[in-house]
């Protein structure tokens, strides 16, 4: 071990090797996916899945994603019935995780899952992200590699920024494609829930699974639903606010054509909207403390496709008071 914390590991044979060493011995390691970047331990040892809650100051009610290489692997960790199983072979490997009914014998840290008999599963696709679990030969818990309540990360640069000395290691890939996190869907007999925007668009949910069971998004009848969907959240230090307009003194976020500090897509493309939001939002926050700015502005996103969870994301960074969680 080196004494500079964290080690920059490349998405190399040797890096990968590094940072399934470190994940063995309890470590923490940064990872990329195709949505953001996760701070992953081993799902089986409370050690080090702790050591992911104290890392991110997260609150112990908030369970973790279990990442898996495939669906095989997954199946042994929770319950599938059909409408599952149809999910995962259309989405997986890619930015979806199911919550599922926990399998006997799955083998988790139980403040994984916090307590809930339930596990938010995922087979990402990010080719470094599974290299390191074919390496590791394991499940990794992995939250997004952001402080609680914070801009989550789509650089290594913004995970030592958020996390620095606090975790062992970071594999540097370079800015993650879809950069949302995954889309998180509880599928029953009754249908499918969206308890998350994401990176799937819910028109393609319901392309494979039918009309989608609405109420997925908030907790219903006093039970914890998807339990990190706090009002406040993704909030950068200085306010966020939502207009149609730019306002001088303020740091303006575009989208589409016009003039603006930042922009999300000059073209106006949900897609590239996505992949830049959070890192414009990390040079937004840079810039209105820089400028001493009273605020940061961004422009309306059409609450189609991908623009939903763009829209989902925005309303909570701009959610008055300090962040819940
Ligand atoms: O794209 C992603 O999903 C990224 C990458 C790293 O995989 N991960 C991510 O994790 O966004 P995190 O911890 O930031 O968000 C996970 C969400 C939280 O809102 C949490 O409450 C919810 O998943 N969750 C986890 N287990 C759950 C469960 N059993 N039931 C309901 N919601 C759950
Ligand atoms: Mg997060």
């Amino acid at each position: 071990m080196t004494d500079r914390k964290p080690e920059r590991l490349s998405p190399d044979d040797e890096g990968i090797a590094r940072a399934a060493a470190l994940l063995a011995e309890g470590g923490l390691v940064a990872v990329p996916t195709e949505t953001v970047y996760g701070l992953a331990a081993d799902a089986r040892r409370g050690d080090a899945v702790a050591g992911i809650y104290r890392a991110k100051g997260r609150p112990a009610f908030n369970p973790l994603i279990v990442h898996v290489a495939d669906t095989d692997t997954a199946r042994r960790i929770a319950r599938f019935d059909a409408g599952a199983r149809r999910l995962a072979a259309a989405f997986w490997p890619g930015p979806m995780t199911l919550v599922l009914p926990l399998a006997e014998g799955s083998g988790l840290s139980p403040p994984v899952t916090a307590g809930l008999d339930t596990v938010a599963i995922r087979v990402p696709a990010h080719p470094v992200m599974r290299a390191l679990l074919r390496a590791f030969d394991g499940p990794l818990a992995a939250p997004s590699a952001n402080p609680s309540g914070r801009i989550s990360a789509t650089t290594a640069q913004h995970v030592i920024d958020g996390l620095g000395d606090a975790i062992d290691a970071v594999i540097d890939a370079g800015p993650c494609e879809v950069g949302l996190e995954s889309t998180i869907l509880a599928p029953s007999a009754k249908g499918v829930r969206i308890l998350r925007e994401g990176g799937i668009p819910r028109a393609k949910v319901a392309g494979v699974a039918g009309p989608i069971l609405e109420g997925g998004t908030t907790a219903g009848r006093g039970r914890i639903e998807a339990p990190g969907q706090l009002e406040r959240h993704y909030a950068p230090r200085v306010a966020l606010v939502r207009r149609g307009k730019a306002v001088p003194g303020e740091i303006r976020i575009g989208f589409g054509p016009g003039p603006a500090d930042l922009n999300l897509s000059p073209s106006g493309d949900l897609a590239e909207a996505a992949r830049n939001l959070f890192r414009v939002l990390h040079e937004a926050e840079a810039l209105a403390l820089t400028r001493g700015a009273p605020a940061i502005s961004v422009a309306d996103i059409p609450e189609t496709g991908l623009g939903r969870a763009i829209n989902d994301r925005l309303a909570r960074a701009a959610h008055p008071g300090e962040p819940e969680d």
